[in-house]
């Protein structure tokens, strides 16, 4: 086997949706499928479960010994009561982004007409189309910022953070920000908050240097990127009243984290956002232009919908597209996979986060046989 993905389906719905998409990687990649090899790996609250750890070495290993890793979500009610560091999102989402140095991520949030009317903001604004890509860093900023911690006693007890970035955590963030651009509408908006926090003072700077760059180099080759800086409290407004106006937005680590949730609901819902968190590290027989990366649907474990067969298993359908585009370079692929969740969508299959109210829902299984058959189809028409 040349190739090997990783399957870790973890907690929640993840399991319920990870079957489909691999169903569906599988059924897309036609003859080639029989050089994939899908290996399946525990982790979040399932492998404390089994072995006492939300990341346990065998699953570290297999994922070391692949070239990208397809995620589900960890987490729920169970272990919530756990010390931080042992819960499923602390101590397996955050360490597998640090082991793999997955310092860029991305979250594509795209309004599909079908969808519209799913979406909270008003017909006058959707009209003008909502295909925005977040570019999130993953690795710095305050997440991993040392020190932190906690010290002192009684009223002077305290706890801290630090938010901190080196020039070059920003320069590759901001050139994979470019590079996305650049095949984009060719318009950057780099997120800070640069009236109040020295870092994203430097962040503002470093951006605008790499940028300048940028562009000089490839004057002649393409167009140039437009740049502009925005506050991230200006952001957070400018994405419900006017989503159009954003093509990519390059973002730290929290500020990512935060407009992504808010940016999920454009989509029409949580269930339809999928994520690629692509490495430095390129994968070792490719030519360079792959990348080690992991892919997992935005919308968490969702505990309150778990077991029923009624999660939407888009986002983590199209998280394996972007897997296959990203670290195996399988274009046709994963525009098969696109494609054929497009056209379920315009055939009006909805399951119950995306439909209106007295609309026929679809279950997580139909909805996932309805994409099959359309790929199935795509083939016989090719
Ligand atoms: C995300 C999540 C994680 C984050 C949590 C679960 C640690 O919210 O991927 O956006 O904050 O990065
Ligand atoms: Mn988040």
């Amino acid at each position: 086997m040349s190739h090997q993905i990783a399957v870790l389906a973890g907690d929640g719905i993840g399991p319920e949706v990870m079957t489909h998409a691999v169903e569906i990687m599988k059924l897309s990649l036609q003859e080639e499928s029989s050089s994939f090899s899908f290996e399946e790996g525990k982790v979040g609250g399932a492998a404390i479960d089994q072995c006492g750890e939300p990341l346990p070495k065998e699953t570290l290993r297999l994922c070391e010994e692949s070239q990208a890793i397809l995620f589900g979500s960890v987490g729920g009610p169970k272990w919530e009561n756990l010390p931080s560091e042992k819960q499923p999102e602390r101590g397996a989402l955050l360490p597998l982004r640090k082991h793999f140095e997955l310092f860029a991520n991305l979250r594509p949030v795209i309004l599909y007409p079908e969808l519209v009317a799913s979406c909270p903001l008003n017909h006058h604004i959707t009209k003008k189309g909502i295909d925005l890509l977040i570019i999130r860093e993953l690795t710095g900023g305050i997440y991993f910022g040392k020190p932190r911690g906690r010290e002192g006693k009684g009223e002077e007890e305290r706890a801290f953070d630090t938010m901190s970035y080196t020039r070059r955590e920003i320069e590759r963030i901001a050139l994979m920000a470019l590079e996305a651009s650049s095949s984009r509408r060719k318009k950057l908006t780099s997120i800070d908050k640069a009236n109040v926090l020295s870092s994203m003072v430097f962040w503002r700077q470093v951006v605008n240097e790499t940028v300048e760059r940028y562009n000089q180099v490839n004057q002649s080759t393409s167009e140039k990127i437009a740049l502009e800086h925005m506050y991230v409290d200006n952001a957070s407004m400018q994405l419900i009243l006017c989503p159009s106006r954003f093509d990519v937005l390059l973002c730290g680590n929290m500020f990512g984290d935060i407009l992504s949730d808010e940016a999920s609901v454009l989509g029409g819902s949580l269930g339809m956002m999928c994520s690629a968190s692509l490495s430095a590290v390129c994968n070792k027989e490719s030519d360079g232009s792959t990348r080690f990366g992991m892919y997992e649907p935005a919308g968490g474990s969702a505990p309150d919908i778990e077991g029923k067969g009624i999660a939407n298993p888009i986002a983590q359908i199209l998280s394996s597209a972007l897997l296959l585009r990203y670290s195996f370079r399988k274009e046709d692929a994963s525009l098969r996979i696109e494609n054929a969740v497009r056209s379920a969508l315009r055939d009006g299959a909805r399951t119950k986060d995306i439909a209106q109210k007295g609309e026929k829902t679809v279950n997580t299984f139909e909805m996932a046989q309805e994409i099959q058959k359309n790929i199935r189809d795509d083939r016989i028409r090719a």
